[in-house]
């Protein structure tokens, strides 16, 4: 049974018009959260409750009823948006929603009934998965993409078209017997295995991590600059059409057909059902799939298949008629919260997880669940001891949805956010408008210490082979190394005691030894990053590089920017030009100007970097220069197994070259480099003319090429 639903409503006029208030300014908040910022706080079901709390109330008092009531429209409004807008030409809807077989029942009446169709009468209902993305709506005309936008809040969405053309479900030409003029409209989402490899790309570059595929498919659409969408493993289904100079499909699912002929990806996994109990079975079995099934999906779409029938049946206020969604409960459980547990991180963040009783949730033994910050465990009353409701959001980070109130014992005392530093004992501190709290121990702190130790060595700073995680709690534990400095010293001052330590041994040491020693020279943008300050993640960094060149400048312009407030003399350099230019870059707000320059006055920081600047050598930024590679602009497609070189590092190094990597070969490909076992995009070349590169030839280009 639908849970949601509150049948029985005994309010007055004057409550309820207070309740109503309430509601339609938490929907409101929730709405914002959720399709601007990327960042809910609440789980869709909570959601759906909310707005079927208003909606019931709404139709108890129609007149108490806005006519901008959120249960009236769509998404959000745009706002703040760095992105042009675009007006969609058919408004994007979205679609009621059913909770079980008795509402699913009652949906097929109101259209049967609506449509007068007799009791020998098939209504046929194609069922499609609901991806758990977010919409998208791309316009061609004349065949070609001419824009691409978010659903905002149906009306009016934000300019994504250069993001979308990095996203090779989606055609940028449609066929010659595609419509003149169309809009095609579809789900935007990223993959489970491709979210899980994303986030740990993330973590290792020191860049957000995504709660959810479906936040990180939103967060990378949002991207200001293509290029770095390019890199997201974004993917598509499209499933319905906005508006058509022509129609010349009957149903639903012959337009599924024409998507795949016009070559975009139709929504796999769909059902022609012929009956409520075909319906039902369906929604079953997906159900029991869904864990198998490679992207998330939050339910089923039921749609009137005849096109005619949905024409006819049209629409109410928000959402079609002719077509509802059967939301899946989310996978959850309940479990015992047997302690919070604060862990520190390398920039003196606090973030509470709660330690769990493990418990099976959706095929899955969960045993941790993040709680984010202090805001969230108050909002939520979560106490230690708790029976709490646990889901895995997005399939994905185990969450404390709820506590189970009534099965609290009575000695239960609320739990109370550290004011003190669980590792070094150092005042936490809050700064305004920020929901985390910050172990101000800095250096003091060992947490802190290991982590910055850890992010130093990592891939995307010093990538130092052979120094993980591990070793470095251990190297520090024993007291080998301290900053950073000291892990160029270990050879010169403690190699007999590491080559003497368990799992060591000479010649592991002396491989460490040879990996430190070959990191001493490094990119201007990777030494920045390795300094670890706060909010400056590899991207940041390499902005930083590009604009300051090298290393002593930077400095120095950090050095002048502190005093951002004095009178400028006029002259280069003074502080306020020195921190509008850092502000000038792009990303580079007030706050992380402000981390940045807080860095480099910190007394303690400017010791350990001068130890280190005695131990390395950073280099000077180099422009990319790529005038003198023969493969700038052009187009290559890598297949087959490489012997020399990873994929990535070919596509990245042909990148680097100014090349463009596609994924598939087309008639604008320029070269094919084929390594061993290449198949069929090998013979499509053939077939196509182009030109076919071995991997040796290809190494001899980016040898003899300017960059490499
Ligand atoms: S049809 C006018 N089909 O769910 C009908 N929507 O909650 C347009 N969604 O806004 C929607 N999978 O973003 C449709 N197979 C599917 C879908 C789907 C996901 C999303 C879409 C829509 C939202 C409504």
């Amino acid at each position: 049974m639908n849970s949601y639903n509150l049948k029985k409503i005994d309010l007055s006029k004057d409550e309820a018009k207070e309740e109503i208030a309430r509601l339609v300014a938490e929907i409101e908040k929730h709405n914002e959260l959720y399709y601007n910022n990327d960042a809910p706080q609440i789980t869709d079901a909570e959601y759906d409750a909310l707005r079927k709390k208003l909606e019931n109330l709404e139709s108890k008092f129609p007149e108490l009823t806005a006519k901008d009531s959120p249960t009236k429209t769509v998404g959000a409004p745009v706002k703040n948006s760095s992105f042009a807008k675009v007006k969609h030409k058919i408004p994007m809807l979205s679609l009621s929603n059913v909770f079980d077989r008795e509402e699913v029942g009652d949906f097929i009446k109101r259209v049967r009934k609506f449509l007068l169709l007799s009791g020998s009468d098939i209504l046929e209902i194609f069922a499609e998965p609901k991806i758990d993305g977010l919409s998208c709506s791309i316009y061609y005309k004349d065949k070609k993409m001419l824009y691409a936008a978010t659903r905002g809040d149906g009306k009016i969405g934000e300019d994504i078209t250069e993001n979308v053309k990095t996203i090779s479900d989606i055609p940028q030409e449609l066929p010659s017997d595609a419509p003149d003029e169309i809009e095609i409209r579809g789900e935007i989402y990223i993959r489970k295995d491709d979210f899980l490899k994303l986030n740990e790309q993330q973590k290792e570059q020191g860049e957000k991590i995504f709660a959810n595929p479906r936040n990180a498919a939103a967060g990378s659409i949002r991207q200001l600059d293509p290029n770095i969408t390019k890199t997201r493993p974004l993917k598509a289904f499209m499933y319905a059409i906005g508006y058509t100079s022509r129609v010349d499909w009957k149903t639903q699912q012959e337009l599924h057909s024409k998507l795949s002929e016009w070559g975009f990806v139709a929504t796999e996994n769909t059902k022609l059902c012929k009956s409520l109990a075909e319906i039902i079975d369906n929604y079953q079995k997906t159900l029991e799939d869904r864990a198998l099934l490679p992207y998330d999906i939050d339910g089923i779409v039921y749609k009137v298949n005849s096109l005619e029938y949905q024409e006819r049946l049209g629409f109410i206020s928000r959402s079609p008629r002719w077509a509802t969604a059967h939301k899946f409960p989310a996978e959850q459980a309940e479990t015992i919260l047997n302690d919070i547990e604060i862990q520190v991180g390398r920039t003196g963040r606090l973030t509470p997880v709660a330690r769990l009783e493990p418990v099976n949730v959706g095929g899955v033994i969960v045993s941790n669940a993040t709680l984010h910050n202090a805001d969230e465990i108050k909002r939520k009353d979560i106490r230690i001891g708790d029976h709490v409701i646990i889901q895995r959001a997005g399939d994905v980070i185990p969450q404390v949805v709820r506590v189970h109130k009534e099965r609290r014992k009575k000695d239960s005392s609320p739990y109370f956010f550290p004011n003190r530093c669980p590792i070094c004992d150092s005042p936490v501190k809050r700064e305004d408008g920020e929901a985390a709290h910050y172990c101000t121990g800095g250096m003091a702190c060992k947490a802190q210490i290991v982590e910055r130790l850890k992010h130093f060595v990592s891939k995307a700073a010093f990538d130092i082979d052979g120094l993980g995680g591990r070793s470095i709690e251990e190297f520090y534990s024993r007291g080998l190394i301290e900053e950073p400095a000291d892990i160029f010293k270990l050879e010169t001052k403690r190699a007999d005691e590491i080559k003497n330590m368990e799992g060591w041994g000479e010649l592991s040491a002396n491989n460490l030894f040879k990996s430190i020693k070959s990191k001493r020279d490094i990119a201007l943008d990777r030494f920045i990053y390795s300094l670890g300050i706060r909010q400056v993640g590899s991207a940041t960094a390499k902005r930083l590089a590009s604009t300051y060149k090298n290393f002593e400048a930077f400095r120095k312009a950090m050095e002048k920017a502190k005093y951002k407030d004095d009178l400028c003399s006029g002259g280069g350099g003074c502080g306020p030009e020195e921190y509008r230019r850092l502000l000038s870059i792009e990303d580079i707000g007030p706050s992380v100007a402000d981390e940045i320059i807080t860095f480099f006055e910190d007394r303690h920081q400017m010791e350990m970097l001068d130890k280190l600047l005695k131990e390395v050598t950073v280099e000077d930024w180099q422009d990319i220069d790529v005038t003198g590679s023969p493969i700038a602009g052009k187009t290559v497609v890598f297949t087959g197994k490489l012997e020399h070189m990873g994929r990535s590092e070919a596509k990245t190094k042909a990148e680097s070259l100014g090349a463009h990597v596609a994924s598939s070969v087309s008639k604008k490909t320029d070269f094919v480099v084929a390594g061993a076992d290449a198949g069929s995009k090998r013979k499509k070349a053939e077939a196509l003319g182009l030109k076919l590169l071995t991997e040796q030839e290809w190494l001899e280009i980016i040898n003899n090429s300017k960059n490499s």
